[in-house]
């Protein structure tokens, strides 16, 4: 080889070498913009959600119930959202958190019981249960982060009443499982669907699985209006009483004036009546919800493909990836600190959001959504600041513990697992630069098998 060949090989060597080198040891990051934020409903809102919530104001009619020139756009709503879940019956209301409560008080859970929730959840769900005066009991998740059938069973008491299902990170859980469980055991199954709106099972819809589903449609959700839930059921009795709880207690008459003849319907409203402008500017969401969970879907599954050929990444077990949302991405790793280290050199090659996005983190650092995060929680705090619930007679011996080590399985996904959020906006260059980085930082972690390389 003449001299100018061999410079010629080792400016190429060097060329490559550049290239590959770690944005965290000084080299060029695979991109410099930060990713857009997870708010995949919001990036689609345009003139629909403003024409259909101007016909609100401007018919001067914001209220459910009645208006000057009321538009039923709450009631339209529910109709075409429970089309779309494949239930018979949904009833609107002003949050996620809204949605749990009425779920739990349509299904008269309360003292003496137990509700079995998992150990990764959002903290409205052991919220719901707790002023309600039930007890929660956690039961462990497996590789799909959520509940494992197996620990469900454990969990099942004389005092147990119900199973509240999450649907966490855009995926679906194991539905037709945990179906099974409550059906043979008596309990009621309420499913969570809060993140996960469009996802399915088999082709059935989240939310239709269980004797009630709940969506929320707060910003970083699928679907949104900045706030708002909805809960779904093909329970004509569950239907009539979360309908009254909901509002005033009571039930209403097709032109909304209260009724007061049924004595079952005599019951406790919370007023999370969903508004007439949310409704409208949800109904234009629902619309565009399968184009959003498409986008994400194809974005995270390009970016699994590639990820597919380095196996110590170890990809989020689906219960079924066609019904999978798509819009949260978790890679598991061997141990904890390899998790820590794939997760710094990936936002040091700018894989991370702008300004408060959480984006990419390692799990532990996901807040209210690991069970041992919630303190009031763990050290049982109460509602009334008397002690409530946990020591009234009724609820004596029930739950356990809720301090990290609960739920071993969990600790140690949360410990070795990076979650990174899929936008719906996300473009192919922004997807090649997600893959460059992680093919860069996982060679370089991975191909050594001690990460050695990522570590000088
Ligand atoms: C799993 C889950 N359940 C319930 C909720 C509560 O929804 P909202 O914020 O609309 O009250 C959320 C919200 O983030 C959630 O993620």
């Amino acid at each position: 080889m003449s001299t100018v060949q061999r410079a010629t090989k080792s400016n190429a060597a060097k060329k490559i070498a550049d290239k590959n080198k770690l944005a965290i040891h000084g080299g060029a990051p695979a991109r410099t913009k930060p990713l857009p934020l997870e708010f995949p409903g919001v990036f689609g809102m345009g003139a629909a959600e403003i024409k259909a919530a101007t016909a609100v104001l401007r018919a001067k009619s914001p209220f459910r119930y009645y208006g000057l020139a009321l538009q039923k756009e709450t009631e339209r709503f529910e109709t075409e959202f429970a089309r779309f879940i494949g239930t018979r019956y949904a009833v609107a209301v002003g949050s996620g958190t809204g949605a749990l409560h009425t779920a739990l008080s349509a299904l008269a859970a309360g003292p003496g019981q137990e509700v079995i929730v998992p150990a990764y959840l959002w903290v409205s769900v052991v919220a719901a249960v707790v002023n309600l005066g039930a007890i929660p009991v956690l039961a462990d998740i497996d590789e799909s982060f959520s509940l494992n059938p197996l620990e469900v069973e454990k969990r099942i008491t004389p005092k147990t009443t119900g199973i509240i299902l999450v649907h966490m990170s855009g995926a679906p859980g194991n539905a037709k499982a945990i179906r099974d469980i409550a059906k043979r055991q008596g309990l009621f199954l309420l499913e969570d669907c809060a993140q996960c709106a469009g996802g399915s099972v088999d082709g059935q819809k989240v939310g239709s699985f269980g004797d009630i589903g709940i969506f929320s449609f707060q910003m970083n959700k699928n679907m949104t209006a900045g706030e708002g839930g909805c809960l779904v059921t093909n329970d004509l009795k569950l239907y009539q009483r979360a309908e009254a709880c909901h509002d005033l207690g009571y039930a209403r008459d097709g032109s909304g004036r209260l009724v007061m003849d049924s004595p079952d319907l005599w019951l406790w409203g919370r007023g999370y009546r969903m508004d007439e402008l949310r409704a409208a500017v949800l109904r234009v969401q629902l619309r565009k919800l399968p184009g959003v969970v498409r986008a994400m879907h194809r974005s995270k599954y390009r970016i699994r493909a590639a990820l597919g050929k380095f196996p110590e990444a170890q990809l989020r077990k689906m219960v079924d990836p066609k019904g999978d949302t798509g819009c949260f991405l978790i890679i598991t790793y061997r141990d904890a600190e390899t998790a820590k280290r794939v997760c710094q050199a990936l936002r040091a090659e700018g894989i991370t959001t702008f300004p408060q996005g959480l984006s990419n983190l390692v799990m532990t650092d996901w807040g209210l959504h690991l069970y041992y995060n919630i303190r009031s929680l763990v050290n049982r705090g109460s509602v009334d600041g008397r002690g409530f619930p946990w020591n009234i007679p009724a609820n004596a011996g029930l739950g356990g513990s809720y301090a990290k080590g609960t739920c071993p399985a969990a600790d140690g996904l949360f410990e070795r697992s990076v979650l990174l959020p899929i936008p719906s906006c996300l473009t192919r260059r922004d997807e090649d630069d997600i893959i460059h980085a992680f093919e860069k930082v996982l060679s370089a972690e991975l191909s050594s098998g001690s990460g050695e390389r990522l570590e000088k």
